[in-house]
């Protein structure tokens, strides 16, 4: 399989973070670090500070995305934002199925399908998150866990939106942990989601699809894990929050 197939994707997820003002002054000094960059820069940030960051991201190669979309187009779903309301205001990406959001929002994988077909059905491009638990992860479980998140979250989708569908294997022992999966654990687990893909549709549509790691992705560890040959970017928590340290990650992915 040939990396050189996929753009690699770096993708900022600010979670509960940021006024617009602080989203704006930070975007400010990111700009003129990642302009340089040969990979996709994305910044998913909180709905609040959407219109704040686009202002400050035009003109740049920073793309604007949002942390979650609702499956219904409109209606009664109090605090909730639906796909065609995002794609109204201009945002291009959107996370699905964050393991934050299935661990404390109860969001399952069925859920999570039918945001994905949302977000697709309103031309979003969807960062698509599947991991692990510790607990998965020690009972030796991984594989069957992150293939089957992947299977149900793809349901109904079709091999011509695979385009629109980058996938961040995030395992949930490494995220916000400072525990980093190793760039051999990263790698596995990415190419065995590859390897559904291809049963699901076909090896040559996998091989084209972008898949991330995400988990304490940093500064100092991005490069070796951007390496892998089934590693074609990051969903970056922690280190988004920091332009320096995001540049870096932006520059170890542009190489
Ligand atoms: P982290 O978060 O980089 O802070 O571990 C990653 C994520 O949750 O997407």
């Amino acid at each position: 399989m040939d990396k050189s197939l996929r753009k690699a994707v770096i993708a900022g997820n600010w979670k509960m973070n940021k006024t617009p003002d602080e989203a704006k002054a930070i975007i400010n000094e990111m700009k003129p670090l990642v302009a340089d960059a040969d990979c996709d820069v994305v910044l998913c940030v909180p709905y609040i500070d959407i219109f704040a960051a686009q202002e400050a991201a035009a003109g740049s190669n920073i793309k604007i995305g949002a942390e979650n979309c609702h499956w219904a187009e409109s209606g009664a779903f109090t605090g909730e934002v639906s796909a065609p309301m995002l794609k109204a205001i201009g945002v291009e990406y959107v996370i699905i199925g964050h393991s934050e959001r299935r661990q404390y929002f109860g969001e399952t994988d069925e859920t999570v399908n039918k945001r994905v077909r949302a977000a697709l059905d309103s031309g979003l491009t969807v960062i698509l998150c599947v991991g692990e638990l510790l607990d998965e992860r020690k009972k030796g479980v991984t594989m069957e866990v992150v293939r089957s998140q992947t299977k149900i979250a793809l349901q109904g989708v079709s091999n011509e939106e695979l385009d629109k569908i980058i996938i961040a294997y995030e395992p949930v022992w490494a995220i916000g942990t400072g525990e980093t999966a190793t760039a051999e654990q990263a790698n596995e687990v990415n190419h065995a989601i590859r390897e559904v893909l291809g049963e699901i549709y076909c090896p040559k549509c996998a091989s084209r699809v972008t898949i991330q790691y995400g988990g304490s992705m940093n500064a100092k560890n991005a490069a070796e894990l951007l390496a892998q040959e089934d590693v074609d970017g990051g969903l970056i928590g922690g280190a988004s929050l920091k332009a320096e340290d995001f540049s870096v990650i932006v520059k170890a992915a542009s190489i």
